[in-house]
């Protein structure tokens, strides 16, 4: 037994991505047109997807909502692992990037599970109401509010559901003291880390996969 986790390098790396993910060409395509369209390319990793999928699968996911839309591959990815009468909503408070990933889920055949709200989520969720509650909720958006989505999104989440918040690692500063880039977003990220994992509403934990992902299930 090792006590430390086995670095993922390059090596590994492709062995996940070739072995263990949940990208094919046409998630592949919709990186390669969203740069040409000038969207980042800040999309969740390819294994990373493939968890998320054995996650929503696990708990027969049929009603997910996610705060960070950019081009639509991780809510298509996340699609692709729900029943045809379920339902995904993500939030994108970009136009370009909402219209963008419209067009990319209409292709792929999604349009029936998946509907995009273009708005600022925040304000959004301040008047959203759903008559079921969620099974699967995935936030990647700015990272200031993660808190507030997690407050505002906890008693809209079924018992069991879970809630899943990307960058926990906080692009690899999440230990730092005087981290280089991105200073408020680290101390966001470090801050959310701590409410969240003390959550009296939530089991948690860090699964390192792509840039960290931290995951709670509610329970009570
Ligand atoms: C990291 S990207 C999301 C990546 C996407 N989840 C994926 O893996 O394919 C973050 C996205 O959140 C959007 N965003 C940032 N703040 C937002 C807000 N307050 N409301 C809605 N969307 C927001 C950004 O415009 C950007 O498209």
């Amino acid at each position: 037994m090792s006590l430390k986790p086995t670095p993922v390098n390059d090596e590994l790396f492709e062995y996940l991505k070739n072995n263990f993910s949940s990208e094919d060409l046409f998630l592949q395509n919709l990186l390669v047109e969203a740069k040409e369209n000038e969207i980042p390319n800040i999309s969740i990793s390819p294994e990373q997807g493939l968890f998320m999928q054995f996650i929503i699968k696990t708990i027969n996911a049929k009603n997910v909502l996610e705060v960070g839309t950019l081009a639509g591959y991780s809510a298509i990815t996340m699609a692709r692992a729900m029943p045809q009468n379920s339902k995904l909503l993500t939030i994108e408070t970009e136009y370009k990037h909402a219209i963008f990933a419209e067009r990319k889920i209409q292709e792929a055949g999604l349009s029936h599970i998946i509907s995009i709200q273009n708005s600022d989520a925040i304000e959004f969720l301040k008047v959203y109401q759903d008559d079921e509650p969620l099974d699967f909720i995935f936030v990647d958006a700015d990272k200031p509010n993660y808190a507030k989505y997690l407050d505002i999104l906890t008693p809209k989440l079924r018992i069991g559901g879970i809630f899943a918040a990307d960058n926990a690692f906080a692009f690899g500063f999440v230990t730092a003291s005087k981290p280089e880039k991105r200073t408020t977003d680290v101390k966001s990220i470090t801050g959310f880390n701590n409410y969240f994992r003390n959550h009296e509403q939530y089991s948690v934990c860090m699964v390192p996969v792509g840039d960290g992902l931290i995951m709670g299930v509610k329970i009570k």
